[in-house]
């Protein structure tokens, strides 16, 4: 059978929906269009953009989305993608999804509803089995009123009672559902039985609607089971790129799309995935998102390539193929390229992004050009992972943020106990507000600073001063003594936690930068309260 006769698995991506509700993500709109951006380019059948009745922030940022990436054809599509939004089996819910996604060309409403023992008595007040049937059956057909595209979850599938499992999907079809997805919500599931479950379902909704699988990994059986769903029938997979989520994270799109490319000769299905575009997946979602992947992260991992035994550099050298079951570049693994230097234009730096596929404003590449700038008077190689690192940094930096970051000094070290000064300016009315202070190192003494100066504002600095950072983490873009630091931090405001990037050749520089965007995004986030519980 050749590729293009082979049975499609639609790749549903939840990255902005489900992944982003791993702790301490928070995207706001302009950051989570620019991953639904990359996604249509990476060619996801279904982005599911999020869960519009959450918050006005997230309706937005659904919006955003629908609007420019659902009303466009990207990369090697012929349509643009389908852009989703999750509803509970509510009509409240249910007109806010279809009033987000209006502008879309393509959309479809996900309506979910808890269907086992526990999750009936704990987040439906006991409701019966009868009940829950009807109120599924009913959020179906509101959702059908507004598009012909609707999927159906019973959340918690896994470890409800299989005969009420097998009534509540053939309910939904009767209901009007075109897909009926089955989580794996709290990632319980082993492969053959899930296999034999979803086997069992394909057989008795027909040809016409499509079985998915959403499987969550806290067994780390997350791709495997879909996996063995597809053999079974199923004709869509959820995931989310770099496999994150609560807890243990989601099925891993890049794991799950390679299994399928590289086992074609088993599996015999295929996916519209343009591979190429994973690896700068991977990097945007990480760097957006404060999520490092772990260096031995199956296709995305910084040493997913690498070879170190002695033997086995010999071996490849000789034949790639002797260690090697997939080629870096046909994931986009390859390594850095030197792009730009000291004397390069705009002209080039802006073509450069162009062709790396972002793109930008005239201010954002503006400020991404001076900062480039900055970083080429200290770097004589410019390459495309300090590019990416830049401009992710810039779209972190939102245009409306609260302070900036004018100048810092911190002096001391090993000898003397380490002193900063910093002057931050305020963007609503350009005051700057100066302060100083001492810490245990330069880090802890630039971020006391900052805490002071930003705690002087009269709305915010109460909740700003008594910040608190929970987790550090210092990354180097590219090797070599001048490279880039990348720093992600998580901080603590008013009990909720916040992640923040920056990046600089000096780590000192990229640590306030981190900890002040963590700040501002507090902020931006305070403004735009989540209104109801995330499922
Ligand atoms: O894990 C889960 O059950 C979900 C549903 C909303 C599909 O995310
Ligand atoms: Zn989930």
């Amino acid at each position: 059978m050749t590729a293009s006769e082979q049975p499609h698995v639609r790749i549903f991506d939840t990255t902005l929906r489900d992944g982003e509700q791993a702790p301490g993500i928070s995207l706001d709109a302009k950051e989570k269009l620019e991953i639904a951006e990359q996604l249509a380019r990476l060619n996801a059948d279904y982005i599911e953009a999020g869960f519009p009745i959450t918050s006005q922030g997230e309706f937005e940022a659904v919006r955003g989305i629908a609007e420019t990436v659902g009303t466009q054809v990207w990369g090697s599509a012929t349509a643009p993608p389908v852009i989703t939004s999750l509803a509970r089996c509510h009509p409240d819910d249910v007109k806010r999804a279809a009033d987000a996604m209006r502008s879309a060309q393509r959309s479809r409403i996900h309506v979910f509803l808890s269907t086992s023992d526990i999750h009936r008595h704990v987040l439906h007040h006991g409701a019966s089995e009868d009940e829950i049937v009807a109120q599924a059956q009913e959020g179906i057909r509101q959702a059908l009123e507004f598009t012909d595209d609707v999927e159906f979850s019973p959340q918690d599938a896994t470890r409800t009672d299989k005969d009420f499992l097998k009534r509540i999907v053939e309910a939904a079809v009767e209901a009007g559902a075109t897909t009926v997805n089955i989580p794996d919500t709290v990632g319980y599931a082993i492969p053959y039985d899930f296999g034999a479950t979803i086997g069992d379902l394909v057989r008795r909704v027909g040809p016409e609607v499509a079985i998915s699988v959403h499987c969550h990994n806290d067994l780390g059986l997350a791709v495997a089971n879909s996996i063995e769903a597809v053999r079974q029938g199923a004709r869509q997979i959820e995931v989310a790129v770099n496999g994150i989520g609560e807890r243990a994270g989601n099925c891993s799109l890049e794991e799950v799309v390679m299994a399928l490319a590289t086992r074609n000769d088993l599996l015999g299905l295929g996916t519209q995935i343009d591979t190429v575009e994973i690896g700068r997946t991977s990097r945007l979602v990480s760097t957006l998102t404060g999520y490092n992947v772990q260096y031995n992260k199956a296709v995305v991992g910084k040493n997913a390539f690498a070879h170190e035994s002695g033997i086995h550099q010999h071996g490849v050298l000789q034949d790639r193929l002797t260690y090697e079951i997939m080629d870096a570049a046909s994931v986009g693994m390859v390594g850095s390229q030197i792009v730009l230097g000291k004397h390069s234009g705009r002209h080039a730096f802006s073509r450069q992004l162009e062709d790396m596929g972002y793109e930008l404003g005239a201010e954002e590449i503006k400020r991404a050009f001076d900062r480039f700038k900055e970083l080429s008077d200290k770097k004589v190689e410019v390459t495309d992972a300090d590019l990416e690192a830049i401009v992710a940094d810039e779209i972190s930096a939102a245009a409306d943020e609260a302070f900036e970051l004018e100048d810092l000094e911190v002096t001391g070290g090993t000898a003397a106990r380490p002193h900063a000064v910093v002057r931050i300016r305020r963007s609503a009315d350009a005051v700057v507000f100066e302060e100083s202070a001492g810490g245990d190192g330069m880090v802890d003494a630039a971020c006391g600073a900052i805490r002071r100066a930003v705690g002087e504002d009269a709305t915010h600095g109460a909740a700003l001063r008594d910040a608190r950072l929970a987790d550090f983490k210092v990354a180097a873009v590219t090797g070599g003594i001048d490279a880039l630091g990348d720093v992600t931090v998580q901080v603590d405001v008013a009990g909720q936690r916040y992640t923040g990037r920056g990046v600089s050749t000096d780590v000192v520089e990229a640590s306030a930068r981190a900890f002040l965007s963590a700040l501002n995004r507090s902020v931006r986030l305070q403004r735009v309260q989540a209104t109801t519980e995330t499922p």
